[in-house]
């Protein structure tokens, strides 16, 4: 058995959540189910970064206490996750009593190490990503995914001592080729990294905002958002000496979107190595899901997709499916109802759906609903059967580097086999002849223990409808990984009919978007 450690960004609750959020915490979802399938001990964390600008002037707009406004919003996440089956082992919040202490306690070691210093600053601002920028990051004046430009601020402020951490980060991330990926990101902040990063401000003055960890020596500053917020990664594991800490850290698999990879990169391994913690042993890096308008689906720019009314419409599974079908990780993608719409017509209603469908009936009509068990295997048989032994396998090497669309590809075209195996082994014909009864046999059973093995092999994509189809199947366990051949159905036991994905007739119909 291995530890093995996944995290999703811990998201600002100035908001619901939309689909861009939902793109990263799925895709962490479904590699922590694959690592549980396959037998790791796996904790998946998520939560919410609750402190900051974004947040106290959110809740100033809606009237409301700061840390009432982030519970409300915070439970808002933690319901969407559930709803869009995303089963977290662990949900942080930056405000709770606990992690607040391990904030302060790095603080106080690495002030007393004089890795913490006060300055004066003045810089460009931007208060949509919570930190400075310079002016190489600004496009017509502002950054790309920002509405409003930077303003510039002058504050006194901490600095941790960022800089001196730069040869080591730059030595790591050449030593450790695959410690970020895709590889054009390791790329980008290898370029980065060879010139000054400087120091970085970890603090703001109270009397411009009071929402946050206070510095623990100083009580006219708190912590500064990020320098709290990437903590959240260690607290919830009992860092520095709990055990979940020692366990898990060491696997660390962290997945964010490329917006934020500078603060994954130059602060949190900067961070860590001034704290004497081993440097996350990866990062996965999404690209950005675009609204229908071809821009990065956000609230503000209200281009966003509903997760939970897209799920209300099309189902959770056919939902998660589609995300991961549509838009590989690492690259910027598009994805509109329709798009969903489609996936969940074709791949899921007419290939696999059409398959488990007609398997049952054939099953009913010709075996009174009974697993039969088979005679001898000809080269059709064993040709589907080396294909669905050397799946498992296939599929958790593309999950290992988070290619899930190229891995449920992988089970598609199985499923497209066993759709052909249908066709060219004509189960119809053969009942037709009582002589060919054991052919039969062979040929249902194949097709029931090919579903199964479809069944394990898509269940982290979409756990209910393939929980749903072990039923069918007679299987009311969990789901299984690499099944042998065989044990995934039971000669004799009942099989059921039903429908996996209704199909959604109304095509081009509008489906939910986002209000403002
Ligand atoms: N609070 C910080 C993260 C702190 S992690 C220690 C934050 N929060 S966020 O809510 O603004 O964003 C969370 C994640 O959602 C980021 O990884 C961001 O990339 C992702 N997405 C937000 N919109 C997105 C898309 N349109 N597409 C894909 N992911 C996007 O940043």
């Amino acid at each position: 058995m291995t530890y093995r450690y996944i995290t999703t960004p811990i998201y600002y609750v100035n908001d619901r959540p939309h689909l861009g959020h939902a793109y990263a915490s799925i895709h962490a979802d479904i590699m922590a189910r694959y690592l549980r399938a396959a037998g790791h001990q796996v904790v998946l964390l998520t939560g919410a970064d609750e402190h900051g600008e974004k947040i106290a002037k959110a809740a100033m707009q809606a009237n409301e206490a700061p840390d009432a406004f982030a519970q409300r919003h915070a439970r808002s996440f933690e319901d969407a996750w559930r709803r869009l089956a995303v089963g977290s082992d662990v949900f942080v919040r930056t405000s709770s009593a606990a992690h607040s202490r391990v904030v302060s306690a790095c603080l106080t070691r690495l002030y007393e190490a004089g890795e913490i210093y006060l300055a004066d600053y003045e810089g460009l601002y931007s208060v949509g990503q919570e930190r400075f920028v310079t002016e190489k990051e600004l496009v017509n004046g502002k950054l790309p995914e920002d509405r409003e430009p930077p303003v510039v601020r002058r504050e006194s402020n901490y600095f941790f001592r960022m800089e001196v951490h730069r040869e080591w980060m730059r030595r790591l991330l050449r030593d450790t080729p695959d410690l970020i990926q895709p590889a054009q990101y390791r790329h980008e902040i290898l370029r980065l990294l060879e010139e000054p990063i400087g120091d970085l401000s970890i603090s703001r003055p109270v009397e411009r905002l009071a929402w946050g960890i206070p510095i623990p020596w100083d009580a006219s500053h708190v912590t500064y958002v990020w320098f709290d917020a990437l903590l959240s990664y260690v607290s919830p594991l009992g860092y520095p000496d709990g055990a979940d800490f020692t366990h898990y850290w060491p696997s660390a698999t962290h997945v964010i979107g490329k917006d934020i990879l500078r603060t994954h990169t130059l602060f949190w391994l900067a961070m860590t190595h001034a704290l004497g913690i081993t440097p996350y042993r990866r990062l996965l890096v999404s690209g950005h899901l675009l609204g229908a308008d071809g821009r990065k689906m956000s609230k503000s720019l209200g281009n966003g997709v509903d997760p939970l009314a897209a799920a209300q419409t099309f189902g959770v599974d056919a939902l998660r499916y589609a995300l991961v079908r549509e838009v590989s990780f690492g690259f910027d993608g598009i994805i509109t109802n329709e798009v969903i719409e489609q996936r969940l017509n074709r791949d899921l209603a007419d290939d696999l759906g059409n398959l488990v469908s007609r398997t049952l009936a054939m099953v009913h009509r010709y075996r009174a609903g009974i697993v039969p068990a088979p005679g001898a295997y000809t080269a059709g048989e064993e040709a589907i059967m080396a294909r669905a032994a050397s799946l498992p396998e296939v599929v958790l090497m593309l999950v290992e580097e988070m290619k899930l669309g190229r891995a449920v590809e992988q089970v598609m075209a199985f499923v497209t086999a066993l759709n052909g195996y249908v066709a060219t082994s004509a189960p119809w014909t053969l009942a037709k002849d009582p002589a060919l009864a054991k052919r039969l046999d062979t040929v249902l059973h194949t097709l029931l223990e090919g579903l199964h093995a479809v069944s394990s092999l898509l269940s982290p994509v979409m756990p209910a409808s393939m929980g749903q189809l072990r039923a069918l199947l007679g299987d009311g366990g969990e789901p299984g990984w690499n099944v042998p051949w065989g044990e995934g159905v039971t000669a004799g036991a009942g099989v059921r009919q039903g429908i996996l994905f209704p199909k959604r007739r109304e095509a081009g119909v509008a489906g939910p978007t986002m209000s403002r």
